[in-house]
């Protein structure tokens, strides 16, 4: 028998419910295959939560995630609870959960398949080989700033959030990110705006200052807009990226179109301890409940889960390969199709990820 793991699992809302249920067909497929025990604890959050218990992050939830040796969450939100008040949305339940685990470091690596170079809309040569690692701050800038709200002075409306960072959010991710590109190619970007901003004048100066402690790894500094743009015309320059919570949120959903589709992303959210996997898309109403969704990210978030919260390299390595042979197979879903592949659904592919973990050595 292999040691247990308890895992706390948030489907979450729309699409979240699918992907969620396809990557744990690849984790019992992984029991069976290793012997590995995953205990799977199942609980509610988002707009589901709310609509269960007026509540989209309930106190039991949070408890089942700080007991959990790893959290496994698809996605929240929807049209139907757009809107309510920011303190029930169902966006509630991942800022809680990431500011509650201190999850200050999101992990969003961008790779490109072989296989999936046509899915992107940009030219194969620009795309081919793409290998960035965009790690972006999780638990401080506008996301959680104080001041903010929306108040009403002399009859009209005014909206407020705070963009803030302490010198110690920005050391801590900052040696994340030169630890990172110390295992890679050795070159970090911070990106933020420092030409406008005294928060990212901070943000330069401390990523600066801590550098100091990696001589070894080359950092540049550019400024976010800039940064977008390269990101489309020669992202082959781009190692290890690190920027703020709301650059990365922006960088990272137009980063994966590199990778051909924003289903092709997974994510982790690290802290001091434990860990958070999910993809970085959202629920997608518009595509929830037609077995439609492209469960790729989910799993491969499932593989960083192992690596990083279950020290199981060996089988996170075994779960990516088993994607790269679906997708050598020519199997795709809608996001990622074109002529010639085999078009499947979340389950079908979620089926075909599992049997090639059960038959590759
Ligand atoms: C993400 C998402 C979230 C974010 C939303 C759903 C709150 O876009 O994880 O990138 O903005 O962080
Ligand atoms: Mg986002």
């Amino acid at each position: 028998m292999g040691q247990r793991h308890t895992i706390a699992v948030f489907p979450g809302d729309g699409i979240g419910v699918e992907v969620i249920r396809e990557a744990v067909k690849v984790l019992d497929a992984l029991a069976v295959k290793t012997g590995a025990g995953f205990d799977l604890e199942y609980g509610l959050i988002g707009g589901a939560a709310y609509d269960a218990c007026g509540d989209p992050f309930p106190a039991e939830s949070l408890e089942m995630a700080l007991a959990a040796d790893a959290v496994l969450l698809g996605a929240v939100g929807g049209p139907k609870w757009e809107g309510l008040d920011y303190g029930v949305r169902p966006e509630r339940a991942l800022l809680g959960l990431r500011e509650k685990l201190n999850l200050f470091a999101n992990l969003r690596p961008v790779n490109v398949y072989d296989e999936l170079i046509a899915a992107s809309p940009l030219k194969p040569e620009i795309v081919q080989g793409i290998d960035i690692l965009i790690i972006r701050e999780l638990t401080g800038d506008v996301y959680f700033g104080r001041p903010r709200g929306i108040r009403v002075e002399n009859g009209r409306r005014i909206g407020v959030n705070t963009m803030v960072y302490t010198e110690e959010e920005i050391r801590r991710i900052a040696r994340v990110a030169f630890a990172a590109a110390r295992q890679r190619r050795k070159r970090l970007l911070s990106v933020d705006k420092a030409n406008v901003l005294e928060s990212a004048q901070l943000w330069r100066d401390v990523v600066t200052e801590t550098g100091r402690e990696y001589p070894d790894v080359e950092l540049r500094h550019m400024y976010v807009d800039n940064c977008a743009m390269q990101l489309i015309s020669r992202p082959a320059q781009f190692d290890v990226i690190v920027t703020t919570n709301m650059f990365g949120d922006i960088l990272s959903d137009e980063a994966a179109m590199i990778a051909g589709s924003i289903g092709m992303l997974p994510s982790a959210s690290l802290g001091e301890r434990g860990g958070m996997y999910e993809p970085i898309h959202g629920a997608a109403p518009d595509i929830a409940g037609r077995d439609l969704a492209n469960p790729l990210a989910t799993i491969l978030s499932v593989a960083m889960m192992l690596r990083h919260s279950l020290a199981m390299p060996r089988e996170a390595a075994a779960v990516e390969a088993a994607v790269r042979q679906v997708l050598r197979d020519g199997y795709r879903t809608k996001d990622i199709h074109h002529e010639g592949a085999i078009l499947v659904g979340a389950a079908a592919m979620g089926d075909a990820v599992a049997a090639r973990l059960l038959s590759i050595g």
